[in-house]
């Protein structure tokens, strides 16, 4: 059964559904982007989020000629970081390129998840706003795993907020 499939019968929470938002937006936007190695992924993942409650922000690329993943990356962190969008989530053939372009943005959080676990992880306790995925690393089904594992988890605040501060702070 694909990952999809599984979550019709416990689909993913909306922010709307359940008012745990952090304060400073109140978006239930994803933007997604990738660059040519993630295209066929990307829209897997916006099919499968749309499919539960989010509005999906899909700024491309549609076309499969080569591309430039830092400019996909920062366009998709400007909006996550203006509040604009809720998460973003990010492709590229490894998910490292387009991550560390995200990350270059004021506010951003984005980490390359392999795994459920650290997709978990980053929302619990890094409070993530942007996930990074590669689409020649893995396949669709865990791909969404993945997905689903970040969009349901919620930060845990107390101590993870003062170190979250203290990334922060390094932004000067
Ligand atoms: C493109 O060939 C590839 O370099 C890119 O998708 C990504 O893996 C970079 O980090």
């Amino acid at each position: 059964m694909s990952a999809g499939a599984g979550l019709q019968e416990a689909p993913l929470s909306t922010p709307a559904e359940t008012g745990r938002l952090p304060h400073m937006t109140t978006s239930n936007r994803i933007v997604l982007s990738s660059d040519h190695a993630a295209i066929q992924l990307r829209q897997a993942i916006a099919t499968h989020i749309a499919a539960h409650g989010w509005v999906v922000v899909d700024i491309g690329p549609t076309t499969p000629e080569s591309t430039h993943y830092a400019k996909h990356g920062e366009a998709a962190a400007r909006l996550v970081a203006s509040g604009d969008c809720r998460f973003g989530i990010i492709l590229c053939g490894t998910g490292q390129g387009i991550m560390m372009a995200a990350n270059k943005v004021k506010g951003i959080r984005c980490g390359v998840c392999v795994d459920t676990f650290s997709a978990r992880m980053i929302r619990q306790h890094n409070d993530a706003n942007m996930l990074s995925i590669g689409a020649r690393v893995v396949g669709e089904g865990l791909a969404l795993d993945i997905v689903d594992a970040f969009l349901t988890a919620l930060f845990e605040g107390g101590r993870h907020a003062t170190r979250v501060e203290m990334i922060r702070a390094l932004e000067g």
